[in-house]
């Protein structure tokens, strides 16, 4: 955020202290992790949601959640959020324990749910100034915080419309803008951008990587494997509640398989050349004749970097050449033997 906001309550003493901590970049070794899942479990009657999930999120990171509808993301979110109390495990938002301080935890972190929560009554002004007078935050300290968050996500223009005029991103943004009145260091956000239009995803895509970019923790939630490639630095792959991979996008999709090379040639009459050039490499070469494209694995840059040595050489020209690496999605296929499609309520598996 841009000047350090100042909590105004008497009483929040230690959070005053959590948030000129977490604002003050420490550059120690024994740094707290702004988020540990430990052990979390939840379950309803019989039904386990969420099944042993533990992680870790180094602060000013973003942590990507992604799996399928009903995987137990928004139940995981709850309970680190102290919506709801595990059944076992526990999780710590900068080193406060969710179940054993609750308020601790509240005054650390913001959240932003799958369901907007926003007045669409009031405009996005008074939506702030009432979330913010709850807060405590003082009138006064309250007009500047929300003159700069509505600059901050282009609401300004908007900012005395009901939030019912407003567009589906618009929404969003007022609602990112309403959780972030306290400068929470670390914030939660579920399936910020499902629903939204891809130009709408890609501005808030923006918006989160500026707040990032300011020193905030983010864990997010995620259907969107393009979505967790695109922001997060480490995935955490749950699927029925267990977690089924861990790592960055680039382990998980290395996972997946090789990366392939694509190259275009410029004329149909070099195709069979290209094709025995890249045969060269050692693995099966596809050829794509209508499209003049030719696709065979590799292993990362320097192959890339050896064919296009051979191809200028061979004085074959070429329109473009690239690696294509395999996307988040075949990373789901091969982990659990389906695609992460997004299941309907019918389709979705309900837990006997
Ligand atoms: N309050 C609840 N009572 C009973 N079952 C629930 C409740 N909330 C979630 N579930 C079940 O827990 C599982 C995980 O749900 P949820 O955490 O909402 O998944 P996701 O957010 O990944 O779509 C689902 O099978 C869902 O039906
Ligand atoms: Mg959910």
């Amino acid at each position: 955020m841009t000047p350090p906001r100042t909590k105004t309550d008497g009483d929040l003493s230690d959070s005053v202290d959590t948030l000129t901590a977490m604002s003050t970049p420490a550059p120690t070794a024994t740094d707290t992790p702004a988020i540990e899942a430990i052990g979390l479990v939840k379950k309803f009657g019989d039904a386990v949601a969420v099944d042993d999930v533990s992680f870790s999120v180094p602060r000013g990171s973003v942590l990507g959640l992604l799996g399928p509808n009903g995987a137990g993301k928004t139940t995981t979110v709850r309970m680190m959020t102290t919506l709801t109390a595990p059944t076992s495990g526990t999780a710590r938002i900068a080193g406060h324990d969710v179940v054993a301080e609750p308020h601790a935890v509240r005054r650390t972190m913001g959240l932003t749910g799958q369901a907007a929560t926003v007045d669409e009554l009031l405009t996005g002004r008074e939506n702030l100034s009432m979330i913010g007078g709850l807060y405590g935050i003082r009138r006064r300290d309250l007009r500047r915080i929300s003159d700069q968050l509505l600059e901050q996500f282009s609401l300004s223009d908007a900012a005395d419309r009901p939030v019912k005029s407003y567009s589906g991103g618009m929404r969003r943004r007022i609602d990112l803008a309403v959780s972030l009145l306290t400068a929470p260091p670390v914030l939660f956000l579920d399936e910020p951008t499902t629903g939204l239009d891809p130009r709408s995803r890609s501005e808030l895509w923006d918006v989160l990587r500026g707040l990032v970019a300011q020193g905030t923790t983010l864990l997010l939630t995620t259907q969107y494997l393009e979505e967790a490639d695109q922001l997060a630095d480490d995935i955490v792959v749950i699927n029925k509640g267990k977690v089924i991979a861990q790592g960055s996008p680039l382990h998980l999709k290395e996972q997946a398989g090789k990366a392939s090379l694509v190259l275009t040639v410029s004329h149909a009459d070099d195709i069979p050349a290209a094709e025995a050039l890249l045969r060269k490499t050692g693995g099966d070469v596809f050829v794509d004749t209508g499209a003049r494209r030719l696709t065979a694995p590799a292993d990362g840059l320097a192959d890339m970097n050896r064919v296009i040595g051979w191809f200028t050489d061979s004085g074959i020209a070429v329109d473009d050449i690239g690696l294509s690496r395999p996307s988040l999605d075949d990373v789901f296929l091969s982990l659990t033997g389906h695609r992460a499609e997004p299941t309907t309520d019918a389709q979705q598996e309900v837990p006997a």
